[in-house]
């Protein structure tokens, strides 16, 4: 006892007389581990990951909770590939309506739940909604270094953007620190900051599974389903299940490089010259650990903190010709803007874009407009086999 005091005060007292020295040498910046491997990142150990992962992976059933109206029985179920985590070929529905100066949403919100434990109350879009949009399903390996970074470093890549090509960020929500926002990072529109957060939502949303942050069902388009619901809320009481999901989140590993060939090295240069990574940033460092974020309700652990990340994302919203018309959580000046896509774990996705209805690298690259238009002049300038190489490129991620 005696002994670790006098630790604890010789520490203190080297933190006080070199204060810094001592955080640097405690803190060193290091790169994000990375790995399709089912291995934790160190945020928890092998085992929780693996009980937290069984969670992650369960098929819920209607004594679960599961519905009334719900997308699909597991998280796995959409993201899968290819590894439990990753992402998956599998879209969502939104609609709702224009009125020529708001978006509305579909009445009982612009998802739309695709399935439902009973026929009688099957969602299924009413006219008048012609704003229509599928989503695809998103890669998670790595966001537990994304939701550790500081807004600040968001806020800053923006301000660092010329301005034409200045992509926006939003305050959103901290579901598990009420009256607390912070800037939004995650989902197509950044609709969500913290993947506590964004669990709740999906279980709610996704396969209708309520928890104490997100205690109330869904309806069929406006209508309750409590008739159907036999299961009291919240359903995920504790808020035990998404704590385990956002556990699990927190502790993959970001997407490993696949293989790099000399042509993807001269793709890596040319989607540099030509100012593909003004939105696609290739390097982003989480904030040190002992970080207090998410309004509070967390405190960046060493295993995520101060760690380089490589998403060639930037994590702002854009518009470049594509948006969806649907309006999130960002109010209606982002009704057309979309997140920049991190394009790590690229090689693992055939289905393109927000919608997913681009099949194809080249397809994808030129259906860019709006503010990547220079940019997109450049690469269409390049000749066929320098953008081969930056395809090349882009499948060695
Ligand atoms: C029916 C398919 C489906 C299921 C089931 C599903 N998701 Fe998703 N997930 C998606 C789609 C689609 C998106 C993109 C949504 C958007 O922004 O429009 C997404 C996005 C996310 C994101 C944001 C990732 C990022 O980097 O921006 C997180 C986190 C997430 N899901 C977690 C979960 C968790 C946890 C579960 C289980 C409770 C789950 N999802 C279940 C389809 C699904
Ligand atoms: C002004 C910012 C900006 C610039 C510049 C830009 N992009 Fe994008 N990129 C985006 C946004 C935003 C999307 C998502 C659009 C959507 O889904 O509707 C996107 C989507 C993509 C996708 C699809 C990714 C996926 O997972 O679906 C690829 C591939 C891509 N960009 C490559 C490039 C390349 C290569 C360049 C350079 C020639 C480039 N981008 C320049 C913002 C940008």
């Amino acid at each position: 006892m005696k002994v670790v005091k006098i630790c604890c005060a010789a520490l203190c007292l080297l933190a006080l007389a070199l204060p810094f020295s001592f955080s640097s040498a405690a803190q060193a910046v290091t790169e994000a581990p990375t790995g399709f491997d089912n291995l934790t990142n160190g945020f928890t150990d092998q085992t929780s990951f693996d009980a937290n992962k069984d969670l992650f992976e369960e098929v819920e059933q209607v004594a679960d909770g599961l519905g009334p109206v719900y997308n699909a029985q597991s998280c796995r179920e959409c993201h899968q590939n290819p590894v439990t985590g990753a992402i998956s070929q599998i879209t969502e529905l939104r609609a709702g309506h224009f009125d020529g100066v708001n978006f509305i949403d579909q009445a009982g919100g612009s998802l739309n739940n695709d399935r439902a434990i009973n026929a009688a109350i099957q969602e299924r879009i009413p006219g008048g909604n012609e704003v229509r949009t599928f989503r695809t399903s998103l890669n998670l390996t790595g966001d537990g270094f994304v939701e550790a970074t500081d807004s600040n470093t968001f806020v800053a890549i923006s301000n660092s953007q010329p301005a034409a090509q200045r992509g926006s960020f939003i305050q959103v929500p901290v579901l598990e620190a009420p009256g607390q926002v912070r800037v939004g990072r995650f989902g197509w529109k950044n609709q969500q900051a913290s993947l506590l957060s964004f669990s709740a939502d999906a279980y709610v949303n996704e396969m209708g599974i309520t928890s104490n942050l997100q205690p109330t069902e869904n309806t069929s388009l406006g209508n309750s389903v409590a008739a159907f619901d036999t299961v009291p809320d919240p359903e995920d009481a504790g808020n035990v299940d998404v704590s385990a999901f956002a556990a699990f989140m927190r502790a993959l590993k970001a997407p490993p490089r696949g293989a790099i060939s000399a042509s993807a090295n001269s793709g890596s240069a040319l989607f540099d010259a030509i100012g593909c990574n003004i939105c696609h940033v290739r390097n982003i460092t989480s904030a040190p650990a002992g970080t207090v974020i998410n309004g509070g309700a967390f405190t960046v652990p060493a295993a995520l903190g101060n760690k380089t990340y490589h998403p060639f994302g930037d994590f702002l919203l854009h518009n470049v010709g594509t948006g969806d018309g649907i309006v999130q959580n960002g109010g209606q000046g982002t009704r057309n803007q979309v997140r920049t896509p991190p394009l790590w774990g690229m090689r693992t996705r055939d289905r393109l874009m927000h919608d997913g209805e681009t099949v194809n690298r080249n397809e994808a690259i030129l259906r860019h407009a709006g503010q990547a238009t220079a940019v997109i002049n450049n690469y269409a300038a390049l000749s066929t086999a320098q953008k081969n190489q930056l395809i090349d490129f882009l499948n060695s991620l």
